[in-house]
């Protein structure tokens, strides 16, 4: 349908989230929760989407929406008081003067696909009005319940404060809220909505009704499990175990390796032959490459890893970049601005930040390597710190490439170390070191022969003393009790 139009409402207060932010921000698998209606409409053709949102709402909804779909063409409608689906909707339609044909959506049924979508717009192609989905709902409590009449067709939907007798009470088909109809009609049906209803509340659902009278409403019932609404954070909860399933069975169809449960986010992209283990969360913008090993218990975000990296258990990544073949971890952690060269090593407890590591650079053990640039090939022994900070100003530190820094040694920032040179272990690098020296700052060693015996005898005999000491005392306290005792 080339003139179709969308409107997501994702204006309700979202109470039952017992929440201070809007309940369609809430993140799902890294996602604002109406970012997958909006997505869903315009996979099926949408030419552009209009987004209903509260006024206090509307900036943050609409920096969200931006953010993850960049170029889309979104439109922002403010409802000004939530008044209602129905009330929603109109204001949604207001800002799409124009529309032939428009599918209206809710903002808190993420699970939905454009293939989902799709049997609402059949009964529009053969002249309804108006068409919706439904489905057979095991539990329908929190849905508006779809009414038939006898010959089977739609009449109305009424929502489960508004059931009345047993007949009602007993449907188990249930409202979508997935429409599509044609724009003209459903403004002048929406005109005749009025908040005669339990909740007070001006509701979309009642067009039914009102559109009924003058033709058949069209409807298709579809799968319940991909059209459940969240309301509370129970079902926000349940929508994003499912996302995450879909996500590893996807990628796992692809071509790659999911050992166990990870949760890896909507957007994260995943090259063939990688292996993406059990306890793994991968987040936001991340892209892996292909045999990359993302080990038991990692946690990446917004972070690029090319093919053939290995991240032992346990690290943790950040806004960062890793060349193919690099080796991280165990438990090491890049915080952002980090990039670590081809084939380069990152061992246990390392701490990057803002720091560039070159091809084949080497920081095994026990570092912190803060606002630094280390050359190709590099070592940086156990222990070393990059003193970057002074108390008021980050400074940068140049390892040159080659170099070999001994390990529990100190680099107070900024200094430069450069290429091929040599610094003892246990050195305080203040000053530039030049190309090819070796640079060692601290006491000279002493050795005194046959000292250790002697040494021994004396501080035996001091412990000894001591000892000696201390039972004496006691045995005067003990002494001075007794005597009081004695007195009384
Ligand atoms: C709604 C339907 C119900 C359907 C169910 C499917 C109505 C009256 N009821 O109920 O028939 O079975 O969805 O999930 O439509 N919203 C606004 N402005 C408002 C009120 C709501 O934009 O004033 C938005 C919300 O942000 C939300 C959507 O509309 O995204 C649905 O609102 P919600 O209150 O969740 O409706 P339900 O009670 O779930
Ligand atoms: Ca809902």
């Amino acid at each position: 349908m080339s003139d179709l139009d969308a409107i997501v409402l994702a204006a309700g207060r979202g109470t039952r989230m017992r929440s201070a932010l809007p309940k369609v921000l809430h993140s799902l698998a890294g996602r604002p929760l109406a970012y997958y209606p909006v997505r869903a409409a315009l996979e099926l053709g949408a030419r552009r989407v209009v987004v209903v949102v509260s006024p206090d709402a509307k900036d943050a909804v609409e920096r969200a929406l931006s953010q993850h779909l960049p170029a889309a063409p979104l439109q922002f409608a403010i409802q000004e008081q939530a008044l209602g689906t129905g009330d929603a909707a109109k204001a949604g339609l207001a800002a799409l003067s124009g529309s032939a044909q428009v599918l209206l959506l809710y903002g808190d049924t993420p699970l939905l696909s454009a293939t989902d979508l799709e049997p609402v717009l059949a009964p529009l192609r053969s002249g309804a009005a108006l068409s919706l989905l439904t489905f057979q709902a095991p539990d329908p409590t929190g849905y508006g319940r779809v009414v038939r009449d006898a010959s089977g067709q739609v009449c109305a939907i009424v929502e489960e404060r508004d059931l009345s007798g047993a007949a009602q009470r007993r449907i188990d088909e249930v409202n979508a809220g997935i429409y599509a109809g044609n724009a003209k009609v459903l403004s002048a049906a929406l005109a005749t909505v009025g908040p005669h209803n339990a909740q007070g509340e001006y509701y979309l659902t009642d067009v039914v009704a009102e559109i009924a009278k003058t033709g058949p409403i069209g409807s298709a019932r579809s799968d319940p499990s991909v059209l459940s609404g969240v309301n509370d954070r129970h079902q926000l909860a349940q929508a994003e175990a499912v996302l995450h399933a879909r996500t590893r069975a996807r990628l796992a169809r692809s071509g790659v390796t999911i050992v166990g449960e990870p949760l890896i986010d909507d957007g994260v992209v995943v090259d063939t032959d990688a292996r993406i283990e059990t306890g793994v969360r991968l987040r936001g913008n991340t892209k892996i490459g292909a045999r990359t090993v993302i080990d038991v218990g990692c946690v990446v975000e917004d972070v690029e890893l090319g093919s053939d990296v290995t991240i032992k258990p346990y690290s943790v990544l950040v806004s960062s970049r890793v060349h193919d073949g690099a080796v991280l971890g165990p438990f090491c952690h890049l915080r952002p601005g980090s990039e670590i060269g081809a084939q380069a090593h990152v061992g246990n407890f390392v701490e990057t930040k803002n720091a560039k590591l070159g091809p084949g650079a080497k920081a095994n053990h026990l570092a912190y390597l803060g606002d630094v640039d280390v050359g190709a090939r590099s070592n940086v022994g156990a222990g070393t710190i990059v003193c970057n900070y002074d108390g008021f100003a980050k400074r940068r530190t140049t390892i040159g490439q080659d170099v070999f820094i001994g390990s529990d040694s100190q680099l107070v920032a900024p200094v430069a170390v450069g290429d091929g040179s040599y610094v003892g272990t246990g050195t305080t690098v203040t000053a530039d070191v030049p190309a090819g020296a070796l640079a060692i700052g601290r006491a000279r060693q002493e050795n005194r022969p046959d000292y250790a015996k002697g040494l021994r005898e004396r501080l035996r005999a001091r412990a000894d003393r001591e000892k000696t000491d201390r039972e004496q005392t006691e045995r005067e306290q003990t002494d001075r009790e007794q005597v009081q005792r004695e007195k009384k």
